[in-house]
């Protein structure tokens, strides 16, 4: 996959974002990757709830630190704020790499990830995660690309497009190439919440080379509060506050309040994400199982996504096609380096799943006919 890049060679914008602020939403938007919004009124805020400012300093809102640090079973010395899982990968990836550096990217990927990786001047190189293998990751082959320049393996669990849980042994294995080379491992979980049976531990258990990030925003429709955050050891966490120190200084407070009551109603809010994501990859699977289906690849156990292959040539054209004769949307391939792929969304409402699902089907017989 070939990233945008400046004339210098860098990386300073996002294809995959600009198009999914400018060019996604359609009637029946099936594009998105997260819970549609859960509401201000749902947590029972009110104003006498909510300050400006906060009456103590330093670094992190301790309720909030402590609330996170519950959820995961760490110390809250190990929790850092970010803005949301992309202002977390964007701390992790500036401390971690520099020019001369390499990280090794999954692929396909999502799109910000490697170009992260290359604003820092670090130079990217991608292992596959292969549809035929399960998308699963090969540690040996993780192995064969690591060369004394390589700081950083970035991967997504579950994997972002196609919400493949990637099991503890592997992530070990992996965990244990990275430090064999004196590398460290940095997991984007802000989809593992979407795994509710015998829900995995975060990797960040699996060793002190794991890094992880995450938030509150895609399993929990909580996007607009910004309440992201990394795990970290203690030593990289102080790392990551000075940091931070350079970039933001301070997140903004009533966010943080209002993060520490969502997070009192967490249980209660997944299961509403639960509900949603089980009738609709109910709709999905009866979809793909049903006669005259024509999208490959299974169905993916959980995840608020799936990227089945297209039986058509031009997955472009398609998406284009679904796009202004159907008024649907759905994610081209090409953003993950995929373009025989769709990334299709099961986060919507029924009735736009259902109505979009059927447009697809009809942009496809058009198009094979
Ligand atoms: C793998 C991955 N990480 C991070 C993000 C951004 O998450 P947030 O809204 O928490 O910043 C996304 C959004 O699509 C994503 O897919």
């Amino acid at each position: 996959m070939e990233p945008e890049k400046s004339v210098s060679g860098r990386v300073f914008e996002s294809a995959y974002m600009e198009w999914a602020k400018t060019r996604s939403r359609a009637k029946f938007n099936l594009a998105t990757s997260g819970v549609p919004g859960y509401p201000l009124a749902g947590l029972g805020a009110t104003l006498a709830d909510l300050e400006i400012n906060k009456s103590t300093s330093g670094y992190g809102f301790p309720p909030l630190q402590e609330a996170i640090g519950e959820e995961y079973g760490v110390p809250a010395e190990c929790v850092v704020a970010g803005g949301g899982t992309s202002g977390a990968n964007q701390y992790a990836m500036s401390l971690l790499l520099g020019p001369g550096d390499e990280a090794l990217v999954e692929h396909p990927t999502y799109d910000i990830l490697p170009n992260l990786a290359l604003f820092t001047g670090a130079s990217v190189r991608y292992f596959e995660r292969r549809p035929e293998n399960g998308w699963s990751v090969d540690p040996e082959e993780l192995a064969r690309l690591m060369t004394p320049r390589t700081k950083l393996i970035v991967l997504t669990n579950l994997h972002n497009p196609s919400s493949t849980l990637l099991d503890e042994a592997t992530l070990t294995r992996i965990g244990e190439v990275a430090a064999r080379h004196g590398a460290l491992v940095m997991v984007d979980e802000v989809y593992l919440d979407c795994v509710w049976d015998a829900r995995p531990r975060s990797a960040f258990h699996l060793g002190p080379n794991f890094l992880v990030t995450s938030s509150l925003t895609k399993v929990y429709g909580l996007s607009g509060l910004r309440c992201g955050w990394i795990l970290a050891q203690p030593e990289l966490a102080q790392r990551l506050w000075k940091l931070i120190d350079l970039f933001d200084n301070i997140p903004a407070h009533p966010a943080e309040l209002l993060s520490v009551m969502a997070f009192r109603k967490l249980a209660e809010i997944r299961l509403l994400s639960r509900s949603m994501m089980d009738r609709n990859r109910a709709i999905y699977r009866e979809f793909v199982e049903g006669p005259g289906a024509a999208l490959r690849g299974g169905v993916p156990e959980y995840g608020t996504v799936v990227f089945p292959e297209l039986p058509v040539a031009d997955a472009g054209e398609f998406c284009d096609i679904l796009r202004h004769q159907f008024e649907t949307t759905v994610v081209p391939g090409t953003f993950f380096g995929m373009p025989s792929h769709v990334r299709i969304s099961l986060v919507t409402q029924e009735e736009t799943l259902r109505e979009g699902l059927k447009r697809i089907h009809a942009a496809l017989t058009m198009m094979r006919h």
